[in-house]
């Protein structure tokens, strides 16, 4: 699986499956079920981490048709995308028609199925509140297969937490707001300026620990002077102190037992409780 995430990490999958239609992803599904075959869902990879034995199951992925990107008829400003649409795409079809809210996702990776399961997000915004509805796959009962729309309100979110998590999401419409091009451009260069502050360009997760009540993990982190710590072919970033860099032949047991590392060091210095921001696959660290 380390090709298919962004740190680089991780043993092979028993199968990849990338659907490319939403009526083959019901159909996929129910097969995998029916077989008692374990599966799961990985969107863009930038928040996963698969440990080195990898997964004894199917990871599916969505192609192709859960890509588009679509004003919604009848509706100002609001998008319709579909679960595997990068973030990036979703939000420069918002730019080009000058409607603000998305800004904050400048540079972040990913899907917008992986963000909304999630709860992506930068600079005290996130995507989930973005959202006006999510289509679901329907996994069991009479229904199973059929998409279920869940209206704002329908779902609870977090900081960085989402109940969608345990969803198959298909797609979803996000509602912007009309706005004007210097101050979207002004806001996204906002944004963007945080984004230098981070090690851009290297193969990393983003952030790996959630911030603690009140205080910022990676100011944590750097206060107690673990920039550089490195554990084999995995370090804390010198750039920024919650991310780690993969330099090119780490292991996921390597990055585990940083994160491990860190997590000890913190708590025994600052009686801080680090909490993971990745999603593991296989047995999660502490
Ligand atoms: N800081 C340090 N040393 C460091 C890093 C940060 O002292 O090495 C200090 C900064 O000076 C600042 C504070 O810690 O005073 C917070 O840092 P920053 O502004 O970078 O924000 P953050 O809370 O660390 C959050 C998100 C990022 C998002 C940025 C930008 C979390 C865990 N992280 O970082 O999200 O990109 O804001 O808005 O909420 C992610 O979730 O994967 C992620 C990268």
């Amino acid at each position: 699986m380390a090709p298919h995430t962004t740190m680089g990490v991780g043993g092979p999958a028993r199968l990849f499956v990338e659907v490319n239609a939403p009526e083959a992803l019901a159909a996929v599904l129910g097969f995998l079920r029916e077989a008692g075959v374990a599966w799961m869902m990985l969107g863009g990879g930038s928040n996963t981490l698969f440990d080195d034995g990898g997964y004894a199951g199917a990871v599916v992925h969505l192609g192709r048709e859960f890509r588009t990107v679509e004003e919604v008829a009848g509706e100002e400003s609001v998008i319709r995308a579909g679960a595997g649409a990068t973030l990036g795409a979703i939000l420069s079809f918002a730019r080009r028609r000058d409607w603000t809210g998305l800004e904050f996702c400048v540079g972040i990776p990913g899907t917008l199925g992986g963000a909304l399961a999630g709860n992506a997000g930068a600079g005290g915004l996130d995507v989930c509140s973005l959202a006006d509805s999510v289509e679901v796959l329907t996994e069991e009962g009479a229904d199973s297969g059929a998409i279920e729309i869940l209206r704002r309100g329908e779902f609870e979110f977090s900081y960085r937490a989402s109940f969608l998590r345990d969803r198959v999401i298909v797609a979803a419409t996000l509602r912007l707001a009309p706005g004007e091009p210097e101050q979207i451009k002004a806001r996204t260069d906002e944004h963007l300026s945080k984004r230098w502050e981070q090690p851009v360009g290297e193969r990393t997760s983003g952030c790996m620990f959630k911030n603690p009540p009140d205080d910022f993990a990676g100011r944590v982190i750097d206060r107690c002077g673990l920039k550089g710590l490195a554990v084999g072919g995995v370090r804390v970033s010198e750039t920024h102190a919650n991310f780690m860099v993969n330099s090119g032949a780490a292991t996921a047991a390597e990055v585990r037992s940083l994160m491990d590392e860190v997590r000890r060091r913190v708590a025994q210095e600052t009686g801080i409780e680090l909490e993971s921001e990745v999603r593991w696959v296989g047995s999660p660290p502490a």
